[in-house]
């Protein structure tokens, strides 16, 4: 069986990853079709780095797991995206999109310094970052909302098993696309079933 070396590790936020994250919020490629989520983040980066800390921390201490800001990183530690995923409230919706009832439900996304971009990178990031929650949370699914002119950011998505939601298709220029607990379980056994 052919092994692919692992280019990337996940790891949680620290304090000193701050400006990193900020430098990335502030490049205009990064931002064109992609958002911070400012509103269920909680703090955003009109924040100073302190406030930001202090408010993450806050809401990760109600929310654990469920709030997570993730880095991604090059295997010798270099700094190359990050991605954010954050649970749903009940009756939370997006256009016609509605958090299924009484379901654990993150909606997040990836975001990659653009000289990574093209190299197989972000699939390799959005694999460990949907590895990464369905193993520390229990979330039963996971939504992410690509901007419907981000066809990368699309395929990176279905590459890593996320389905297009066709109940609408698009609400306030964003699609809405959906990975299953259940369906990641599927998926994962028959790739691995074809690779033995
Ligand atoms: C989206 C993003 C993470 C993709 O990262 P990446 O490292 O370039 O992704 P990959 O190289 O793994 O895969 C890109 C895929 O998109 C495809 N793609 C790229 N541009 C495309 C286009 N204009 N039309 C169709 N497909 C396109 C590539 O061909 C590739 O698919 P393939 O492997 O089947 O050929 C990166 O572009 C990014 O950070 N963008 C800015 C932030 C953003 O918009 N994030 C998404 C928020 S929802």
């Amino acid at each position: 069986m052919a092994v692919s070396k692992q280019r990337l590790v996940v790891t949680e936020l620290r304090e000193e990853d701050l400006p990193f994250l900020f430098e990335l919020w502030h490049t205009s490629e990064v931002m064109r079709y992609a958002d911070e989520f400012p509103r269920l983040r909680g703090w955003s980066k009109s924040d100073d780095l302190r406030t930001a800390w202090a408010k993450y921390q806050e809401k990760r201490s109600t929310l654990v797991k469920g709030y997570t800001q993730l880095i991604l990183r090059l295997v010798g530690g270099m700094r190359i995206g990050e991605s954010f995923f954050i649970l749903l409230p009940e009756g939370y919706r997006f256009g016609k999109w509605e958090k299924p009832e009484d379901e654990l439900c993150l909606m997040g996304d990836i975001k990659l310094k653009p000289e990574y971009w093209g190299q197989g990178l972000g699939t390799e990031g959005m694999q460990k970052v949907v590895e990464w929650l369905l193993g520390h949370t229990d979330c039963c699914l996971l939504v992410v909302p690509p901007h419907r002119k981000n066809p990368a950011a699309q395929r990176v998505y279905e590459k890593a098993g996320f389905e297009l939601y066709r109940g609408m298709r698009s609400w306030r220029n964003h699609k809405v696309m959906e990975l299953s607990r259940e369906r990641y379980k599927r998926i994962t056994v028959s790739a691995r079933g074809r690779a033995s």
